[in-house]
């Protein structure tokens, strides 16, 4: 059963189990012999942290940060504030940061800058969803789930409003629920 203001699913349930496990082995080759650091930028990534770190077979660890742009609505304000930082020291690690979505890059330009400077071994960038047409900071990621076109999206952990992130599904918002309410 869809959600009512879903206008259409993009990837369905299976869809994205399926893209997953293949992330997840290619993690796996690429880390192999090493114990990455999976950190997950929350809260939109919690869905596909837990299912990507279930989908590495390596001795993984994992840490949360709380990262949150200013502003409500559809658009990315550009400044970043983090509300919980890692409980646990990156010096030396393995990091690979997992996010449910580039957009704009200002999260994780922001982001890089801040992590770097803690002299991590590596960083690399995990995304399920990137949006390369809506960038206006140079950031890359190393493994996408999907390449998707400017749509609002919601499902599967990534919200309108807070709304939505329990969709099993990643899905197109319907226009009229945003533009009613900005
Ligand atoms: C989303 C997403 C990324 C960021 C990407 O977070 O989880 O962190 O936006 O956009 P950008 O590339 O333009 O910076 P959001 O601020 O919506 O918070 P949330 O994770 O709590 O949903």
């Amino acid at each position: 059963m869809i959600h009512p203001d879903v206008e259409r699913v993009l990837y369905t349930e299976d869809e994205l189990r399926s893209r997953i496990a293949e992330l997840g082995r290619q993690i796996t080759a690429d880390y192999a012999g090493r114990r990455p650091m999976l950190v997950s930028v929350l809260r939109g990534s919690y869905i596909f942290m837990a299912d990507l770190t279930r989908a590495i077979g390596l001795d993984v660890t994992v840490d949360f940060m709380v990262v949150s742009s200013y502003g409500a609505g559809t658009v990315s304000s550009g400044q970043v504030e983090i509300k919980k930082d890692l409980s646990d020291s990156i010096e030396g690690r393995d990091l690979i940061i997992v996010e449910d979505i580039l957009d704009s890059g200002n999260t994780l330009y922001y982001l890089m800058d801040v992590l770097r400077a803690r002299k991590p071994a590596s960083i690399r960038i995990c995304t399920l969803m990137d949006k390369p047409e809506r960038r206006t900071k140079p950031i890359t990621a190393d493994y996408v789930g999907f390449t998707i076109p400017d749509a609002f999206i919601v499902g599967y952990g990534l919200d309108y409003d807070e709304r939505y992130r329990n969709l099993p599904y990643v899905g197109v918002l319907r226009p009229s629920v945003y533009e009613s309410q900005d």
